[in-house]
């Protein structure tokens, strides 16, 4: 068991005119995560702390914070682990602030909506409850991208959402990938125009800041290059490259 000093990001927009840090000294087993330690301090010490969390299993994707300078689950990271006897948690970057370590997620979801997360194919009236068949090797092409949880752990990780707001993030491609390659969905040109955009697919700066920090193994960098090389590959045409190529000339 050690002691660890944790601080906690506080500030409540309605009333706070700057933010602050409070600090709190908890001791740790080996077995226990920054999770704990947080409900350990609201239990104990101060009922007032915002957080959201709800699985405690790296499920639901609910409790992402910064913890330490980066996106972490805070069920699935372990007080020893971070190898530190200051522990800093704040808000998850890029996304605004609801009250200390509750962020917002409406724009996170507003983008990954626009994708379309769902199959489309309006074949679907007309199979009459038949299964749609689908190979390994096709279920293999998107499968690592359905393991997404929407923790926005990658989004706040992210260098071009924290300097363009129209770029849809790493998770919301990766998702538009993850649909446009599923064998059983019909709507390719109708999702290739969505992401075809200079604040789209093509904003991303390959950083791979994103696939660093997902805590699912899903690799939203490699979906991104997909995307771009599907555009480009399929013979589709890409409409922002096609004005590139047209500026050269
Ligand atoms: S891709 Fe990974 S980091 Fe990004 S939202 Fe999905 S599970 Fe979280
Ligand atoms: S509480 Fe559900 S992922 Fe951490």
């Amino acid at each position: 068991m050690k002691r660890v000093r944790i601080r906690v990001f506080r500030y409540n927009p309605a009333h706070d005119s700057s933010a602050r840090y409070d600090e709190f000294e908890v001791e740790a087993e080996r077995w226990t995560t920054v999770l704990d330690a947080l409900l350990y301090i609201k239990a104990h010490r101060d009922h007032s702390i915002a957080l959201r969390y709800s699985c405690r299993m790296a499920s639901c994707g609910s409790c992402g914070m910064m913890i330490n300078g980066i996106p972490r689950l805070a069920c699935y990271t372990k007080v020893y682990e971070l190898e530190s006897d200051v522990i800093t948690c704040r808000p998850l970057a890029n996304f605004p602030i609801i009250r200390d370590l509750a962020a917002d997620f409406g724009a996170f979801f507003a983008k990954h909506k626009s994708m379309k997360p769902y199959i489309i194919n309006d074949s679907v009236d007309s199979i009459d409850g038949k299964e749609f068949i689908q190979k390994p090797e096709e279920v293999d092409k998107y499968l690592q991208f359905s393991y997404c949880i929407k923790c926005g752990l990658c989004y706040a990780a992210c260098p071009t959402v924290a300097t363009d707001k129209r770029f849809p993030g790493p998770q919301a491609l990766a998702q538009m990938y993850r649909y446009l390659i599923d064998s059983r969905d019909a709507a390719t040109d109708e999702r290739l125009k969505v992401v075809d955009d200079r604040h789209g697919v093509w904003r991303c700066h390959f950083a791979g800041s994103c696939s660093m920090v997902c805590p699912k193994g899903v690799d939203p960098a490699l979906g991104i290059q997909l995307l771009r090389a599907y555009l480009l590959g399929m013979n589709r045409g890409s409409k922002v490259v096609a004005e590139l190529y047209s500026n050269k000339k």
